[in-house]
This record gives structure tokens, C-alpha cells and sequence, in this order.
């Protein structure tokens, strides 16, 4: 595997000029092919009509869906766009013919908006919403999703990369688990795809959420939902439209084939080729050498961070990913962030996964996110910015 030509890929990032971007897993910087590709959509949308510019551009947009396919080695049928995960994730969910009585198997550390849709679903419809503990490791623990299968289990709903620890889950486990017992599995892989090889035959899911801002470093309002084919024939949308059947169809309400079926009408045509340009780009990055170059720089960065001074790893799992956690004792994680972003650092704070070391549940930690074109140079720059807060910490201690 040929190693990553960090110094190109920077030229080819204009924000790099100016940051230190360490919130890859906010919002990554995006790459010039992906801003030209959005500008140049806009540019035509303005020159020649909203309708007029996407009809100019079919063959681009078709693009779209076939590098999505490739990317999650799938067919382009089985790749529905929107406007973000959540919203990939809850057409998913909503498609799912719940009954009073059935459940979810979900994880202890998901996404809070996919908590808060359980909820929901559980006071509307009746569900029971069961949570499956971590391992020791803090990873989603097999054996006990195993354990917990019935036959009132409806879905399994995990996350593959969750926002707040750097574990991996080990999903494709899950999934021939699931696969098994014939339960639907849906992945929030929203962390994870851009940052790793993500393959939906390996991880044998039948639903799988995509954001584009984050490790994909495709523009803001972008995500996608794989639906595997054989499944999304027997589910309907939660709310059709137009987009569902397409303007032929809808007077007879005949659903489109596939993951389509979900979509609506209206769209950021601009954006959407930004998140085909985003794709295109990273494979040919490749995703392996993604994975390869991020794990590496997330190691140096949690073996740097443990030689300062008042700062705690807070990473759980066997494997780790782009996502480092810490903390700094006696300042507030808020505060770190400030300081940071003071002195050019983005990174960003997310809610402490439980049981997280000795954070209390509820607590926040600081999330440095790395993605293949930051450097070790920007990782140690990080770390003398921290000790720079030290004398305060030892004060407030
Ligand atoms: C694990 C995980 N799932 C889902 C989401 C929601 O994604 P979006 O903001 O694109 O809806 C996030 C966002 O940070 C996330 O980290």
C-alpha cells in the first residue's frame, strides 16, 4: 500500500493554510475538487434555471448514487440521498411495521437524536427499546446482543463508530448475528464511512447512515441510507412523495424500486455533487490507506497526550479509531476548547461515553478528531497548547 502524500493532499485542502483541523469528525475540511464541483452547480443553476442546470447534469447526478454503490460495495438502487444521517437513519427506522409489544436492540452509546427517535417510536407505538451493554473493552458486547434475541425483537439499531470514545464496534459480528436470526440491522455508520473501508456485503446490514461532512469531507447537508434490495421491496416510506413514486407514478402511488423509495423531491443538487466529488476523491485516496494513515496519527496523538500533564485519554475498545477523547483536570472541557480555538486548534467536545474513566455520566470530555492530511507537526502544536493551560488545571486541582 503506498503511503498517503500528505504534503498533496494539504495543497489540495485550502482550509489547511489556515487551521489546525482537529474536528474531522464535526466537519472535515473539504477538498477543491469537492468545492469546485459544488460552485460550478451553483454557477450553472444561476446561468440556467434550477431545473434546467439538474436536467444539464443528469448523467453527473446519476454519478452520484453509482459512486455512493461503489463506495459501500452495493448497487446504486440500494443508495437513497439526503440531507443528512439523521434523517437517512430515521427513514430507516420509520420504515419498519413496529406493533405494540415488539423491540429494538439498541446500543448504550448511540448518537442522542437516534436515542430520542426510540423513545418516540416506544411511547407512540408501544416498543420496548432494550439496551445492550458494553464489554469490559467499551465496545458493544456480541454475546450479549446474542442473548437478548427473540422472537419480539424487530430491529437491531447500533452504531458502528459512536461520536464520543474512538471505538469501532465490531458490527459485522452483529450482523451475522442478525443476519441469522433474520432481523433487520440498521448501522449508524455516520463516524465511521471516509475514515475506513466500509463494505455492507461484509457487515451484512440491511440499512446503513451515511453522513457527508464528516470523515468524507463532503459538504455540510449531505448524508445517504443504504437499503439492501431484497429488503426495501416490502418496506414503505413513512411519509411517500412525490419523491417516492416519481411525478409518473404518484396518481397511482406505485413506489419506486429500491432504496429510492425514500428520497424527496426537492434537493441541494450543488451539494449532492459535492458528496459524489467527496467520494470519487477519497477512494481514490483509497480507503485503506485512509485507515491506515488515521489510526496512525491517532495513536501518536494518544501517546502524546498522555505525556502532558493533567490530561487524561478517555478513548474505550479494542479498536480505536480518528476520534481521540481527553480530558484536563480542573478545566472545564468548554474552556479547553476556547483556548484551542484561540490559538488556530478546532476540535470539538462531545458528551462522555459510559462508563467512561472517571467521568461522571452526564460530562463532557474534548474530542480531537485527525483525518490523513493533518500532521504529526499540528498533533504536537495541540499538545504544547495544552500544557499551556497547565498552571491554571494545577491551581484549580
Ligand atoms: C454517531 C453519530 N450518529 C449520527 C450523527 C448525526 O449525523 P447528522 O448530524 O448528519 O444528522 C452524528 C453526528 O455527529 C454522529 O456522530
Amino acid at each position: 500500500m503506498e503511503p498517503i502524500d500528505v504534503d498533496a493532499a494539504r495543497r489540495e485542502t485550502p482550509g489547511c493554510d489556515r487551521v489546525v483541523h482537529l474536528n474531522n469528525a464535526g466537519a472535515s475540511l473539504m477538498p477543491t475538487a469537492v468545492i469546485d464541483a459544488v460552485v460550478r452547480h451553483i454557477e450553472q443553476e444561476a446561468a440556467m434555471g434550477g431545473y434546467e442546470a439538474a436536467d444539464y447534469e443528469a448523467s453527473q447526478l446519476t454519478g452520484v448514487y453509482s459512486s455512493a454503490a461503489r463506495l459501500l460495495n452495493c448497487h446504486p438502487d440500494e443508495i437513497a440521498l439526503f440531507e443528512n444521517s439523521t434523517l437517512a437513519w430515521r427513514a430507516a427506522m420509520l420504515s419498519v411495521p413496529f406493533e405494540r409489544g415488539d423491540k429494538i436492540l439498541t446500543g448504550r452509546n448511540e448518537y442522542s437524536s437516534n436515542v430520542m427517535a426510540c423513545q418516540e417510536i416506544s411511547r407512540r407505538a408501544g416498543v420496548e427499546v432494550v439496551a445492550i451493554d458494553n464489554d469490559e473493552s467499551g465496545q458493544i458486547d456480541v454475546g450479549e446482543v446474542e442473548r437478548r434475541l427473540d422472537d419480539r425483537v424487530k430491529l437491531i439499531a447500533l452504531t458502528h463508530v459512536p461520536t464520543n470514545c474512538g471505538v469501532v464496534n465490531p458490527i459485522a459480528e452483529v450482523g451475522r448475528i442478525a443476519h441469522e436470526a433474520g432481523v433487520p440491522f440498521l448501522v449508524d455508520a455516520c463516524q465511521s464511512v471516509g475514515q475506513m473501508d466500509v463494505d455492507v456485503r461484509e457487515i451484512g446490514c440491511d440499512f446503513l447512515a451515511v453522513a457527508g461532512r464528516k470523515f468524507l469531507r463532503a459538504p455540510r447537508g449531505t448524508g445517504l441510507l443504504y437499503v439492501r434490495a431484497d429488503r426495501a421491496g416490502g418496506l414503505r416510506p413513512f411519509m411517500p412523495e412525490i419523491g417516492s413514486t416519481g411525478w409518473d407514478a404518484h396518481r397511482a402511488g406505485k413506489l419506486k424500486v429500491g432504496a429510492r423509495r425514500f428520497e424527496t423531491w426537492e434537493a441541494g443538487w450543488a451539494l449532492r455533487l459535492g458528496l459524489g466529488a467527496a467520494i470519487d476523491y477519497a477512494m481514490d485516496v483509497g480507503l485503506d490507506t485512509i485507515w491506515a494513515r488515521v489510526s496512525e496519527l491517532a495513536t501518536y496523538l494518544r501517546e502524546q497526550l498522555k505525556q502532558v500533564p493533567g490530561v487524561a485519554v478517555e478513548d474505550a475498545g479494542v479498536v480505536k479509531c480518528a476520534i481521540v477523547t481527553f480530558t484536563v483536570a480542573g478545566i472545564e472541557p468548554k474552556a479547553v476548547k476556547d483556548h484551542l480555538a484561540a490559538a488556530g486548534i478546532n476540535v470539538d467536545i462531545a458528551q462522555a461515553a459510559r462508563p467512561c474513566r472517571d467521568v461522571a455520566s452526564g460530562d463532557c470530555v474534548v474530542r480531537a478528531s485527525v483525518h490523513y492530511f493533518n500532521t504529526e507537526r499540528e498533533l504536537l502544536t495541540l499538545c504544547d497548547s495544552l500544557a499551556e493551560l497547565l498552571p491554571t488545571a494545577a491551581v484549580a486541582v
